[in-house]
């Protein structure tokens, strides 16, 4: 087995949620997937969703299941009804994806998308928002963990500052879910997206949120499905919820949202303290080798690091370390393209150990990289 240090990408899944799925796709297929669904009804309804709530620390009304965490903003935001002239606050760290549905909203709407600035060392500059903030600020939008490196955007201070104005607040906690305490209620936020396979552990195209019910009575989707809608009369329907489920479609991959509900339960019972220690490991064996140039700003970070060398290419080095039993990933620069651009980065190698890691796996790399660096 490699050494998995690629949580970034999608941490490896505990065998209770392999378990979860395939022991539910074995019932689909010889008992129906309906009746597995009416079987499962208490989880897929409900519990899950209770226990995504205690995850994320938000109520449970404003839970709403998705297969990726693209879909949730996406879904959350392109309905709200933003006039012209709004401005929207990103950070540097915000992830292209994101990005793009702001810049064809900005395309379509005439907003106005203003980068909050860094301080010198890369922290965001509080200050600056505490002394620009005003009503005409429509929405903030941060990535509690950027995609392409390991800074911790401070969102509790942020949801502070933007309290007493009207400005929604949205966090991008892809990359924090898991690893980090995450609580929707601290931070204050009336957004907060989340993949399942990422340092939840769970598996690929699942995605979640935290909406709250600010957002959710400001937006108006154009369309709801079958399992919160009914046609009331051949021309009208009413909408059975005001809770954030009304964002999902009614079909979805059952299998995946019980190993979702699997990676939860096993989040919720883990009584380490997270991957922290090893990121220090990690980035000192990084730093030990000549030639290397680590992309590290901020004043705190999480389990994610990043480096460049000086004449190894990051696509040699993750070969070479793959080759030498230990998996990490590449961070693609357009990715987190308004900071990575500023620090002249395409691509970079991004180390991101979990707290199934252990410090013997954290020398094993060390060793590798020693090699591959030779
Ligand atoms: C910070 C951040 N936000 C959003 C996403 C998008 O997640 P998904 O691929 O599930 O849409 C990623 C994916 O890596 C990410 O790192």
């Amino acid at each position: 087995m490699p050494i998995h240090f690629n949580n970034a990408g999608a941490g490896l899944m505990p065998p209770a949620v392999t378990q979860a799925m395939t022991g539910y796709l074995a019932e689909e297929a010889q008992g129906g997937a309906y009746e597995t669904e009416q079987r499962h009804a208490e989880t897929l309804e409900q519990g899950v969703y209770e226990r995504l709530a205690r995850v994320l620390d938000a109520p449970v009304d404003d839970i709403a299941l998705f297969d990726s965490a693209t879909r949730a903003w996406s879904s959350a935001v392109s309905h709200l009804p933003f006039a012209a002239g709004d401005r929207i606050w990103v950070t540097p760290y915000e992830y292209a994806g994101n990005l793009i549905l702001w810049t064809e909203l900005r395309r379509r709407l005439d907003l106005h998308i203003e980068v909050v600035p860094l301080l010198h060392d890369g922290d965001v500059d509080l200050d600056w928002m505490s002394a620009h903030i005003g009503d005409d600020v429509a929405f903030v939008s941060v990535p509690h963990v950027p995609s392409g490196c390991g800074i911790v955007t401070p969102v509790e201070e942020i949801g502070k500052i933007l309290a007493p104005w009207r400005c929604l607040y949205g966090v991008d906690a892809c990359q924090s879910v898991g690893q980090l305490p995450v609580s929707t209620a601290s931070i204050g936020c009336d957004l907060l997206t989340a993949a399942g396979r990422k340092y939840l552990r769970g598996p690929r195209g699942t995605g979640f949120a935290a909406i709250g019910p600010r957002l959710r009575a400001q937006a108006s989707p154009p369309f709801y499905d079958l399992h919160i809608a009914d046609m009331v009369a051949d021309d009208d329907y009413e909408v059975r919820t005001e809770g954030a489920r009304q964002f999902e479609y009614a079909e979805r991959g059952n299998p995946g949202v019980m190993g979702l509900d699997a990676a939860a339960r096993h989040h919720l019972a883990r009584s380490d303290g997270g991957p922290g220690p090893l990121r220090d490991a990690v980035r000192e064996a990084v730093e030990g080798r000549p030639g290397t140039r680590l992309i590290d700003p901020g004043s705190v970070h999480a389990a994610i690091v990043t480096f460049t060398h000086d004449r190894v290419s990051p696509q040699d080095i993750r070969a070479g370390l793959r080759r030498r039993g230990v998996n990490v990933w590449i961070a693609q620069g357009s990715h987190t393209p308004l900071y990575m651009r500023t620090v002249g980065i395409e691509y970079a190698v991004r180390v991101s150990p979990h707290h199934y890691n252990s410090p013997a796996d954290v020398e094993t790399f060390a060793v590798a990289l020693r090699d591959v660096l030779r």
